[in-house]
């Protein structure tokens, strides 16, 4: 049977060196909060329960995770003074089963992969497991003791550690699996006898050890996986070192960055064949592209699907869109949530569309604004067309069936139906349906007065 798998994730600290007023935890990473990854990636595993140690910004913890993560269970756990990471899961026992295994996770360590979690509870197979690395620059963090045989025996911290002991570069990322077992029976036999007053949780190793436990280690496939945040260099620093790992797999799938070192990617992104990304472009939430796909410099693109051989030119925002096959988008155009564009649509530049299907093969090519609007197949917009669907209360719907043409500088006010083949004249004010095959003038006739005479400067 498939042993319980709980989830001990530590946030009671406070973070005083991010010089924020929000807790640390809820600093962002590729637009995520830091806890929000972590808590992501356990939803990844199967996990039976989640525990949180909360302490500084508790409130604000709880209330920004909960409303974000609304349907993961999270026990929270208060730790009113932060004793040291020993007494921070200590405090977890009431709510942790006697049987099954814990992962023991940080909230400001957001990287660790669901791959190496997984790897890691593998590994558990005598009572404890944990993740190291050795690295080159060791200070500051515990070592792994090994004994002749090369079992680890114990983690000793750096203001605790001889001068011997500090020159291993084995370090303790801090991260392990441990069976739930084992944490009732050390914890509560922790001391804080050590240079910091602290109850360390690196004591369980000695107490496992003595038991007789061989203790497993394996390192993470990336190193960031196991770097924390204290500060806001760090958290750059990492957040450059996700970007390069988000970028770096997708050029193994064949997308091409102009410059791999000037994309965002702040969520998912997959991506077809020969895809090119030009500089400054941002992915955010998740972002799905076809084949072909060619985006100029400095989009911003969000939770959008762009189809096969999209071309989005230079500086387009795109929200919530979905885009068909071989559209062509921009420079500065502005698609926000729930338009949809059909196959071989153009949409040109400063056009703002919203909530909008525009069908098959038409055209929106300069200066409008289309909203709540469902436009038919073959239809032109012409330039500076505005849906009037706003009387300040409410929104209106637009219709506008197949072939229909529409001069320039006209206002459609909703609601208003332009049945098929229908042709607005320029400049018109449209507020009554206009039927298949007519043509609507909305606009005052041109008068003309002969031999006009210009107004003279009056004479003092
Ligand atoms: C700890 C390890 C060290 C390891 C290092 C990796 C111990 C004693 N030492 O160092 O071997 O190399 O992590 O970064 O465990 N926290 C609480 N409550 C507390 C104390 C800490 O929630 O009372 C949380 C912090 O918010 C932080 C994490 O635990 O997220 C680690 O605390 P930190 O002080 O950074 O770790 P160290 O004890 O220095
Ligand atoms: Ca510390």
């Amino acid at each position: 049977m498939k042993k319980s798998l709980s989830v001990i994730i530590l946030a009671a600290g406070k973070g005083t060196r991010m010089q924020s007023a929000k807790p640390k935890v809820l600093q962002t990473l590729a637009s995520k909060t830091l806890l929000g990854h972590v808590l992501e990636t356990c939803h990844n595993l199967t996990v039976d329960n989640t525990v949180v140690v909360y302490g500084f910004g508790g409130d604000q913890v709880q209330s920004v995770i909960s409303n974000h993560y609304a349907d993961m269970s999270i026990t929270w756990v208060e730790q009113t003074e932060q004793l040291g990471t020993g007494h921070a899961v200590k405090v977890t026992l009431n709510e942790l089963p006697k049987e099954g295994q814990s992962l023991i996770l940080y909230g400001d360590v957001p990287l660790v992969s669901a791959q190496t979690l997984a790897n890691l509870q593998a590994a558990n197979t005598d009572g404890m497991s944990m993740l190291t690395l050795t690295v080159d620059n060791p200070f500051g963090l515990g070592r792994i003791k090994r004994d002749a045989g090369g079992n680890i025996e114990a983690i000793v911290e750096q203001k605790d550690a001889s001068a011997t002991e500090q020159q291993i570069t084995e370090i303790n990322s801090g991260i392990y699996c441990v069976d739930n077992a084992l944490l009732h029976k050390y914890l509560p036999k922790l001391s804080n006898d050590n240079a910091q007053n602290e109850y360390y949780l690196t004591d369980i190793v000695k107490m496992a050890v003595a038991d007789g436990i061989t203790i497993a280690a394996i390192e993470p496939d990336y190193d960031f996986e196991i770097e924390g945040v204290n500060n806001r260099q760090q958290l750059a620093s990492l957040e450059r070192s996700w970007q390069a790992k988000l970028v770096a797999d997708l050029q193994e799938a064949g997308v091409q960055f102009a410059d791999p070192k000037r994309v965002d990617i702040r969520g998912t992104l997959s991506a077809g064949q020969d895809v090119f990304v030009d500089v400054n472009v941002v992915f955010e939430g998740d972002c799905v592209l076809g084949d072909n796909v060619y985006i100029e410099a400095g989009c911003v693109i969000k939770n959008a699907q762009i189809g096969n051989a999209c071309h989005i030119k230079s500086h387009c925002v795109i929200d919530q869109a979905q885009v068909g096959a071989g559209v062509d988008v921009g420079p500065f155009a502005h698609l926000r949530p729930d338009t949809v564009l059909s196959d071989n649509t153009k949409v040109g530049n400063f056009v703002e569309i919203k909530k909008s299907v525009i069908g098959h093969g038409s055209k929106v090519n300069h200066l409008s604004y289309i909203g709540d609007a469902t436009i038919g197949a073959d239809v032109n917009i012409g330039a500076g067309t505005i849906t009037c669907n706003y009387d300040g209360v409410n929104k209106y719907q637009t219709t506008i069936g197949d072939n229909v043409f529409v001069g320039s500088n006209s206002s459609l006010v909703a609601p208003v139906t332009l049945h098929d083949t229908a042709t607005i004249a320029a400049g018109s004010v449209i507020t009554k349906d206009v039927d298949t095959n007519a043509l609507a003038f909305g606009r005052a006739r041109q008068v003309q007065k002969e031999g006009y005479q210009r107004p003279q400067k009056k004479q003092k």
